[in-house]
């Protein structure tokens, strides 16, 4: 079987710990996908895999990973697993159990990358979505610093390689880094051709934060109103790409990025056809104080 994982460059975090720049995104809605999916995608070299506790296929991950693990394909510390505290366990103290519940369902006694998953709260309890009468998302006001002690604490306890953040825009990173004792290693964000996030990735540059880019191919098919740029994909901003197929011939093609450049110029075209369009853009949550899209990055 082809292994190009030696071909995938390493993004460095502050603390010398290092990640792939490329990784496989897990979002499905069907199950025993993504365990074929990410096993196909160990196999040929991916070295990175995402997934989060929001997408309910930790428990199908972990099992491809051990799977892979077991056949020898990989030992585990050759393979980069990130997940994700989802927005109804921002309490301080629901932050450890809620990341062993992870690893438990990842079957790995630690992941390399725990990211909050969004900066806003939303009311305890089993519902992922917890919604009132009228439908509407019931968000609490706990605060994202108050979560990410208890980020640092599951750093602390070792059941974390690096920890960070996802969704955050440059006042909330300030906000954090203010106050944080364990800087974020990495802000994990949407960014594609038509949201570039330039100035949010040289601001996390500055400040010692790798940026990595979910929907890097704008989610194709998924908001009619949003063009496709599938065909301008490739684009190279110094940041890690984590890509979503279940489809063996894409999960390899898109695999395939690493043996060219692109020139300024091509890079100033890919640039001009920005809409600013985000695919998650949570309006309904847009007055709440920790809603992150609401001021220009
Ligand atoms: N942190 C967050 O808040 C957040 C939010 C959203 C997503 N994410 C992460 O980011 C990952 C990727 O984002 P995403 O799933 O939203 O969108 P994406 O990766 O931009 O797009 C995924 C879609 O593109 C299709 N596709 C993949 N490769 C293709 C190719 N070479 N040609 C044509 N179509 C192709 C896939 O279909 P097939 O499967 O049929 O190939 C799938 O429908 C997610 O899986 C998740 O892990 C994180």
């Amino acid at each position: 079987m082809m292994n190009m994982s030696l071909t995938v460059p390493y993004l460095e975090f502050y603390n010398g710990n290092k990640m792939p720049t490329f990784g496989l995104g897990t979002y499905s809605s069907k199950s025993n996908e993504v365990e074929e999916a990410v096993k196909y995608a160990i196999d040929i070299g991916y070295r990175y895999i995402d997934t989060s506790y929001f997408l309910n296929n930790e428990k199908e991950v972990g099992k491809a990973i051990r799977g892979k693990i077991e056949d020898g394909t990989i030992r585990r510390e050759d393979i980069f697993v990130a997940t994700k505290l989802w927005n109804t366990f921002h309490k301080e103290e629901q932050v450890i159990p809620a990341c062993i519940e992870s690893l438990k369902n990842l079957g790995l006694q630690y992941v390399d990358l725990y990211l909050i998953h969004f900066p806003i709260a939303f009311k305890k309890g089993k519902e992922l979505f917890p919604v009132n009468t009228e439908g509407e998302i019931q968000t609490s006001d706990v605060d994202y610093l108050d979560t990410w002690k208890g980020m640092e604490e599951c750093f602390r306890k070792g059941l974390v390689r690096d920890i960070g953040i996802s969704n955050f825009n440059s006042e909330q990173i300030t906000r954090l880094l203010a106050s944080a004792t364990i800087k974020p290693v990495n802000n994990q964000v949407e960014l594609n051709i038509n949201i570039n996030q330039k100035r949010l990735i040289e601001f996390c540059k500055n400040n010692g934060i790798t940026v990595t880019s979910y929907s890097p191919l704008g989610r194709p098919g998924y908001n009619s109103e949003i063009p496709n740029f599938l065909e301008n994909r490739k684009a190279q901003l110094g940041v890690a790409l984590i890509p979503r197929s279940l489809n063996g011939s894409r999960i390899k093609e898109n695999f395939v990025i690493f043996d060219f450049q692109l020139k300024e110029d091509e890079m100033k075209i890919l640039e001009s056809i920005k809409t600013g369009k985000r695919i998650i853009s949570f309006e309904e949550l847009k007055d709440h104080k920790y809603y992150p899209f609401g001021i220009p990055f």
